[in-house]
């Protein structure tokens, strides 16, 4: 029994029409409803938000922008703001996804002025940390994601980071239909909440949820969620289906019952 409510989130990348995109997250809505013991969230491209924000409405499923600039506005083509996002609708917002360090030049420093930037309009930060396969083999996965966790939290208190939730995914398990072993995951879990202790404390870190992300899907989601560190999913793939995605779902629902 944990009291940390379990999150299950959606990150559907670049896939999906607006009308492709309604119709999952009225899908989704229509299971979730106005609430059940685990959270959801949906995280749909830049361009289907303002139109999913409509379908959410009533609904107790989060929305998530996928990627965020710093700053509010100026003179950045091309980029949103959490000023946007939150005008939109957005409850949540993934930040630090490996795509992004990978392909789009995103680097811990830019983490950092995000998870701030989120914050500051009430927007809650997916902070996503991972080592590569590279980086697993040669034994540096905590040097690394821990490393990752600090900068993102660095220079914010426990007070202003009271809605952060982290999420771990190995680069190696996404979208590869290789997952962490779910002790695996547990052992990077424990080791991010107790470095998130070190950084700000035990009562802050206690409260943080952790969530895997890697190839989950409804055959692995009840053993991963079985951990004790693992307090829910960032979803890819599976997240993209109604049927792959609503027993994700009911996975938390179960964390959150057990
Ligand atoms: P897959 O679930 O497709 O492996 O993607 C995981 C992910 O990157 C979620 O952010």
């Amino acid at each position: 029994m944990t009291s940390r409510t379990p999150l299950i989130a959606g990150n559907w990348k670049l896939h999906n029409t607006v009308a492709e995109s309604q119709a999952l997250a009225s899908a989704i809505a229509a299971h979730v409803g106005n609430g059940l013991a685990c959270e959801v969230v949906v995280g749909p491209v830049a361009t289907s938000l303002s139109a999913v924000s409509q379908t959410l409405r009533g609904s107790a499923v989060g929305l998530s922008a996928q990627n965020t600039h710093w700053e509010d506005s100026g003179a950045f083509t091309g980029e949103l703001s959490p000023t946007l996002l939150a005008d939109v609708g957005c409850s949540h917002c993934i930040i630090g996804h490996s795509e992004r360090r990978q392909y789009f030049g995103e680097t811990d420093a830019g983490v950092r002025k995000k998870v701030a930037a989120v914050l500051a309009h009430k927007v809650v930060p997916i902070v996503c940390v991972g080592e590569s396969l590279e980086q697993r083999e040669a034994g540096k996965t905590l040097d690394v994601v821990l490393g990752q966790v600090e900068a993102a939290t660095e220079g914010l208190d426990a007070v202003a980071l009271a809605p952060l939730v982290v999420a771990y995914e190995p680069i190696w398990a996404i979208g590869t239909g290789r997952t962490a072993k779910a002790e695996d995951a547990q052992d990077v879990h424990r080791a991010i909440r107790g470095r998130l202790a070190e950084l700000k404390g035990e009562s802050w870190s206690d409260s943080i949820r952790i969530l895997y992300g890697g190839s989950v899907k409804p055959s692995n989601a009840d053993e991963l969620l079985a951990e004790p560190d693992v307090d829910g999913a960032l979803v890819g793939g599976a997240s993209l289906s109604a049927d792959n995605f609503i027993p994700i779902i009911d996975a938390g629902v179960r964390r959150a019952e057990s």
